[in-house]
């Protein structure tokens, strides 16, 4: 099987949702840009208040992945055939960045809500959708600005995977949620991070960055892998019950459209995609 560029046992790999660059390695790992990467076993080095500042590169990440292999060929026609019928259904989108899921999933029939921390990134979905969308600035990580029970689907695609600590964001995602509802959620898939730093500790909860040009600009974004079992593990304990676990193919006309990243690869590593329901 032919790998569309290769792939050195330290290339970074992207996983932020951004489609620069990609290519796909032997070991079937979504490879985006060639900056540099980094991990390390605890919080430390890597300055919060300049990573993941969605503020200042919200824009070019929002032109950058309007198109791109990674976010419209692959995430979110995920999120979408994974949610299916949604017509009048009351949804959540968490972290919904310039709106690109609001938008589609608001044009299948939902009525949608929608929130970020970054008021750039709410400011863009605004435009996109309009002053009458429901859209405010809130963190997932705070205690979130709906009563129980208002929501038939929360949808959390590549957010999770910022936060060290999913207890208390999965409870207030829970909480939202009527008894029955959704939770649909895509975020890095943890064996990337392995086959990307093989020395590293698959078993830990471990901080890693990476640089990207989002259209020309440079930004950096820090990322907590954790193993498989610490993920199902926090959704039980916040009580749901793991429905679908989800590793998609790229949507219809992505080979067409990206022949040179996919080559023959009829799928590739990423994100791991879930559904999971409110108990
Ligand atoms: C990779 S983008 C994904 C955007 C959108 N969900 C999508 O799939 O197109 C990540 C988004 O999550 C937002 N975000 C990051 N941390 C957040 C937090 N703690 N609470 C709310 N939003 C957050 C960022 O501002 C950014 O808009």
């Amino acid at each position: 099987m032919a790998a569309a560029k290769s792939c050195d046992a330290h290339a970074s790999v992207g996983l932020s949702g951004v489609g620069v660059e990609l290519a796909v390695c032997q070991a079937g790992c979504a490879r985006i840009g060639c900056m540099p990467s980094t991990f390390e076993s605890s919080a430390g080095s890597v300055d919060e208040a300049v990573v993941n500042d969605y503020d200042t590169f919200g824009e070019a990440y929002a032109a950058e992945t309007e198109t791109s292999l990674i976010n419209a060929y692959y995430t979110r026609p995920a999120i979408l055939d994974l949610a299916g019928e949604v017509t009048d259904r009351q949804i959540l989108d968490a972290g919904c960045g310039s709106g690109p899921l609001f938008e589609a999933l608001r044009g299948r029939g939902a009525i949608v809500t929608g929130f970020d921390s970054s008021t750039k990134m709410v400011e863009l979905a605004r435009q996109r959708l309009g002053d009458t969308a429901a859209l405010q600035v809130a963190d997932i990580g705070s205690p979130l600005p709906f009563p129980d029970g208002t929501f038939d689907d929360v949808i959390a695609s590549l957010v999770l995977h910022y936060l060290e600590d999913w207890t208390a964001p999965l409870a207030e995602l829970r909480r939202v949620l009527r008894p029955g509802g959704r939770l649909i959620m895509a975020v890095n898939h943890p064996t990337v991070f392995k086959l990307l730093y093989p020395e590293a500790d698959y078993f830990a909860t471990v901080k890693w960055s990476e640089e990207y040009t989002f259209s020309g600009q440079k930004g950096t974004l820090t990322y907590w892998h954790r193993p498989l079992h610490a993920m199902t593990d926090a959704f039980t304990a916040a009580g749901f019950r793991t429905a679908v676990i989800s590793e998609p193919h790229p949507a219809p006309g992505a080979r067409e459209r990206f022949p040179d990243d996919l080559g023959e690869r009829q799928a590739f590593l990423c994100f791991l995609f879930f559904v999971l329901e409110a108990v």
